[in-house]
This record gives C-alpha cells, structure tokens and sequence, in this order.
C-alpha cells in the first residue's frame, strides 16, 4: 500500500486558512481533528469550519472524530463528503453499526485506538474497516511527544490486518525522523501536524517524509 502523509490542520493557523491550505497542498489527505471537550479534556472546531475549508481545498479530507457517541453526527460529517471519517474504538458503543453506516453514507470507516486500548475486538470488525489509526500520544492536543512503546503495538496491527485493504495510520508526534521507524513497524499512514505546519517549506518537508 502506498505511503500517504495527512497533515493536520489543528497545527495550522487559524487566522489565515486559506494560506496554511496553499503550504500544504502536496499532502495526500487534510486531517480534521475535531474534540468535543468530553471524549478529550480539549474543544477544536466542528463543521462549518471543515465545511467551509472543503470549500477551498481539492485535498480529500480526513475526519478524525474525538467526540463521544460519534454515531449521533455521522449524517453531518458526511455531508461534506470527507474520503475518511474516523470515530474512536472507546468512544463508539456499537461499533460495527457505525462503522457500516459510516460506508452506507459514501465515506472510507476508520477506527482510532487510544495508546491503552488493546487491538484485540477489531479482529471481529476488519471486514467493516478501511482504516485502523493507532494514536501515538494520548488525544486532544497537538504537539505532543511520540509514545516510543506504540511502536510494538503498530507491528502487532500490521499483524493483525495480513493482507487486508486496510490502511494503518499514525497520529501524534510523527516527524520525518521517526517516519522510518513507523513505517518499518507497519504504518502506511502518517498524520502529522506541528511538524508539518512548523516547517519552513511544508512542501518539501512532506516530500521528505514520503521518501524517508
Ligand atoms: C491529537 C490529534 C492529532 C494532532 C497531531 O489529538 O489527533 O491529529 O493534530 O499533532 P502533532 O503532529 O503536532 O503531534
Ligand atoms: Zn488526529
């Protein structure tokens, strides 16, 4: 599977969108990561921010969905019609419906893991799954240092998907330093966001990471 880089716009700054959108137009996916304040101790921005960026974008768009009970919003974040909605392992009761509902509604269906959360109830739901993010940091703020034992758990994954379509993403204190090790655990998928957005040229940078 093709490496993709997802850069996150919770790194971008707010007050010019539209110039942050122009630096990182070489990334493969936008990353979207939207905190409700109880599912994280952090609140971010909602739709009409994502709607309104989608307006001004052709990147596809990547919604990592940190909320509780995501099922009750499925129906919104889809109508912006991102290529990925993500929704958390701990935070989706019944998964499986939400997931399969998440592709009724047109999109790809990811599930995130939270670093404690162990892998082992999604073998049960791999045939609904496009996606399988495995968070490197605890949720809810940018600009956190990677957890080096998520390392084990990305090669248990990579385990565990075989020879799936699945995509194996990464988030959370991903650089272009330990791109290589991320990768050779499993990952194909790379959400980054202050190093991204920090970089001086955010387009060479993602370049870097591709071929890191
Ligand atoms: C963390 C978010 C990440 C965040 C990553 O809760 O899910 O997507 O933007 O930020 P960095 O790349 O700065 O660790
Ligand atoms: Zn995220």
């Amino acid at each position: 599977m093709n490496r993709r880089i997802s850069a996150s716009l919770l790194a971008a700054d707010f007050c010019d969108l539209r110039g942050e959108l122009a630096r990182v137009s070489s990334a493969d996916l936008l990353h979207f990561d939207v905190m409700d304040g109880h599912f994280v101790p952090n609140i971010s921005f909602g739709l009409p921010v994502i709607e309104a960026v989608s307006r001004c974008t052709d990147l596809p768009l990547d919604v990592h969905l940190m909320i509780e009970r995501p099922e009750r919003f499925l129906e919104e974040f889809a109508a912006v019609k991102p290529e990925i909605i993500t929704v958390h392992y701990e935070a989706a009761v019944h998964l499986q419906r939400t997931l399969r509902r998440i592709k009724e509604l047109g999109c790809r269906a990811g599930v995130s893991l939270n670093p404690h959360t162990p892998l082992e109830g999604l073998r049960y739901v791999l045939e609904d799954l496009d996606l399988i993010l495995i968070m490197t940091v605890n949720p809810g703020f940018g600009g956190q240092e990677f957890i080096p034992a998520m390392l084990e758990k990305i090669g248990d994954c990579r385990k565990l998907i075989g020879a799936a379509p699945i995509e194996l993403q990464v988030d959370g204190g991903v650089t272009v330093e330990n791109v290589p090790v991320l990768a050779a655990a499993g990952a194909t998928n790379f959400v980054a966001g202050s190093a991204i957005f920090q970089a001086e040229n955010p387009a060479d940078y993602i370049a870097r990471m591709r071929s890191a």
